[in-house]
């Protein structure tokens, strides 16, 4: 059956792989652009650029009301109560970052933090290094075979010295939901924060941080088709209230002298120096862009898409996946293969996957595997993708063999 994708003709990049013989199938590593976002981002550009908040020109007024309502417009997305809710940031990462300086002041030796075994490591070292600093400790949920969080496990694990729990939505390796909702319940009983790494899940679906029992939920523009460079940390006003400024410098200060200042609550305490703009409006055209599309459209075209890859997968000998994916994504393993090799034949073949342990090293690790080929897909993605991967896979498992 054949796959094609409605939306693969807004996305130019597609015209410029077809030209170069590339076959794109990392977008869990980052997604292409809508032609709108590009648009929004050369508009913004062309008709001048300038600093926002401070200026008190019409260029400024312009970028500050662009740049406003585009907080807005992630407001309304996440269904937040207030777009004071919404925090610009760089991306995943350096919310992750904000989240464990801003809240370091809360904790006390011999605390605990609970983050899973397949956190990114964008979602481990920010804990791990805050346990260091201030003598915690990092608690690890083990997973299920499927590769979800052992709820019974989590269970015993979170306890009365846990102050946080951080659990990343969707894994960006086995490509597993996560029980958001149970481990949201067990941080609550006791009185901890519950934070929710979404760089992978909100790009699948629109979710509401608060429905999932999120304290904080933190993504990045660059994999929901905006551009690098812009991301966002949600809170609810309790849970931002909580948090100290951690960069310092101008935006983000009220009133300073030599000695002391005070600072901006959230958002704009959050937001020291000149933020990224062009991309916030980039993010803004890439929201306004997947809110004209069918939702329910998109979802069958994934599922559909999921299910082709899983089936061409399980029907190749020696092919091994990683968990059980709930998504098109797949890490895979081929015995007697090392990895390097296999993602140098594809790479030869025009096929952009990717090799190694994704930023999940510890994960790696505990699963007993040196790493493994990612194969993820998005909206734009069709069968003839799929179809030119199986090919390119069979050339290289003959040769490799
Ligand atoms: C689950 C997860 N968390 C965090 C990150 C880090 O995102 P960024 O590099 O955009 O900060 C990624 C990126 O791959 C991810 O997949």
């Amino acid at each position: 059956m054949t796959l094609p994708s409605p939306w693969r003709a807004d996305f130019p990049a597609f015209s410029a792989f077809d030209e170069d013989g590339i076959t794109y199938l990392d977008t869990a590593a980052t997604a292409q652009k809508p032609k709108a976002v590009l648009d929004a981002i050369t508009a913004y550009y062309a008709r001048g650029a300038a600093n926002v908040h401070r200026a008190q020109h019409r260029p400024g007024e312009r970028a500050t009301q662009a740049y406003e309502a585009v907080r807005d417009k992630v407001g309304h997305w996440l269904g937040a109560s207030s777009s004071k809710e919404i925090v610009f940031t760089r991306g995943t990462t350096e919310g992750l970052n904000l989240l464990a300086y801003g809240l370091e002041h809360h904790f006390k030796p011999g605390d605990e933090i609970a983050i899973s075994a397949l956190e990114h490591h964008a979602n481990l070292l920010p804990w791990q290094q805050l346990a260091k600093r201030r003598d915690l400790k990092l608690v690890v949920l083990p997973l299920t075979p499927s590769g979800q969080v052992d709820l019974n496990s989590a269970s015993e694990l979170i306890g009365p010295c846990t102050r946080l729990v951080a659990i990343s939505q969707l894994s960006n390796v086995l490509g597993t939901w996560q029980p958001l909702a149970e481990l949201s319940r067990l941080a609550h009983d006791q009185d901890a924060w519950f934070v929710v790494d979404g760089a992978q899940g909100v790009v699948h679906g629109r979710h509401n941080p608060k429905d999932l029992g999120a304290d904080f939920y933190v993504f990045s523009g660059h994999k929901l088709y905006a551009p690098e460079a812009i991301g966002i940390l949600w809170g609810h006003a309790d849970a931002l209230a909580a948090l100290a400024p951690w960069q310092f410098g101008g935006e983000m200060v009220r009133n300073a002298d030599y000695q002391q200042a005070e600072f901006h609550a959230a958002p704009m305490g959050f937001e020291a120096g000149t933020p990224p703009v062009g991309a916030a409006i980039g993010l803004g055209a890439a929201l306004d862009w997947l809110s004209a599309q069918d939702e329910s459209s998109i979802f069958g075209h994934e599922q559909a898409l999921c299910v082709k890859l899983q089936a061409g997968l399980a029907a190749r000998d020696g092919v091994r996946v990683l968990g059980e994916p709930q998504i098109a994504l797949a890490s895979v393993v081929v015995d007697g293969i090392h990895v390097a090799d296999l993602s140098h034949m594809l790479g030869e073949q025009g096929i952009a996957v990717r090799a190694g342990n994704h930023c999940a090293m510890p994960l790696f690790k505990r699963l007993g595997e040196a790493g493994s080929l990612r194969i993820s897909l998005g909206l734009y993605s069709d069968s003839t993708d799929l179809e030119r991967f199986f090919m390119a896979l069979d050339n290289a498992l003959e040769l490799l063999r």
